[in-house]
């Protein structure tokens, strides 16, 4: 009897002195499992003479379910210590701010892009668009440039093997635009276009926004009035302009336009950055407007190079490297 008082006293003394669930696994093994202690009197008592049987059974079981019960309430105590140091170490304040995510920006081409059509959208020309595989005849047959003609050569073409082409030009959704309106139109089209070559200025791909008015007594002056009114609109600046005569296929007369640009050290430079002129006849004809009735103007310009203008880059590539530095200074 005192040998199972102590054996259980001694057990209840180690269960209540064990830190971790492990130890207290241990413990249970030695008292409860099937070699353990307590397991091995009662083993014991089919020995003990009939008369103590009894009482001894009564006291191992007392024991037994004295030490299963403190089992579980010390595994409960130590489970709960275990969540409550977890959770003080992992502490999270739900009422701090959120971290700010990365907030993307227009991209600046784009961003040159929707400022030009917003332009002359005020000027009411419709944006159309057209297809960058584009047939020889919307880029190149139909704005008046014959199949041999020498100025096919001004555009590097790239050549898809059925005689399809990137378009190297916008001007060929003034062909589209022109099949499907009937005159007086106003439009721009504004996209990429291609071309091989590649430098500083130049890159493959680029963007361009062509310009068509077409009316029974547009002229010239029109075109200038209508052009220099868009270059002080994107620049939000008077400039001093030419209209240098120049030959485009598809315009006759045809001019580039320079204007005085004002450099770092206050001098300044003839810049080029459009093209333009009076729709040729045979562009009309082309699409089927009778040239003796209407007349039209058109015009050209690179976005990359009214973006660099614009935003002082002087590298186009920059655009396109995709530099997230370089981008974020636009957003
Ligand atoms: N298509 C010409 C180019 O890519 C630009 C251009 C010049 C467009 C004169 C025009 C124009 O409409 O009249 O270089």
């Amino acid at each position: 009897m005192s040998e199972i008082d102590s054996l259980s006293n001694q057990a209840l003394a180690d269960i209540d002195a064990a830190t971790t669930p492990e130890a207290l696994e241990t413990l249970r093994v030695a008292l409860l499992g099937k070699s353990g202690s307590i397991t091995a009197q009662l083993k014991a008592l089919g020995a003990l003479p009939g008369d103590q049987r009894k009482a001894a059974g009564e006291a191992i079981n007392r024991a037994r379910d004295a030490i299963g019960s403190a089992l579980s309430t010390r595994k409960v105590a130590l489970e709960d210590a275990a969540l409550d140091a977890k959770l003080a170490s992992q502490t999270i304040d739900v009422t701090l701010p959120g971290r700010d995510g990365a907030r993307g920006g227009v991209h600046p081409i784009s961003r040159t892009l929707e400022r030009i059509a917003d332009i002359f959208g005020r000027l009411g020309y419709e944006l159309a668009d057209g297809p960058e595989i584009e047939d020889d005849w919307h880029n190149f047959e139909a704005l008046n440039f014959p199949p041999h003609h020498p100025a096919r050569a001004m555009h590097d073409t790239f050549y898809f093997g059925d005689g399809r082409l990137l378009r190297t030009h916008t001007s060929g959704v003034q062909v589209r635009y022109m099949g499907e309106h009937a005159p007086p139109l106003r439009m721009i089209a504004a996209g990429k276009v291609y071309r091989s070559d590649s430098d500083q200025t130049h890159s493959p791909m680029f963007h361009q926004v062509e310009g068509l008015l077409v009316d029974e007594h547009a002229t010239f002056a029109d075109l200038k009035g209508t052009l220099s009114e868009f270059v002080r609109a994107f620049f939000e600046r008077d400039f001093e302009m030419r209209f240098r005569p120049s030959y485009f296929p598809f315009v006759e007369p045809g001019a580039e336009v320079d204007i005085a640009w004002q450099q770092a050290d206050g001098s300044t430079r003839w810049l080029e950055v459009l093209g333009c002129g009076m729709v040729h006849p045979n562009v009309l004809k082309a699409v089927g407007i009778d040239p003796e009735r209407y007349t039209g103007f058109a015009f050209g310009l690179g976005v990359e190079r009214f973006a660099m203008l614009r935003y002082g880059v002087d590298d186009l590539r920059a655009f396109f490297d995709n530099d997230v530095r370089f981008l974020r200074q636009f957003a």
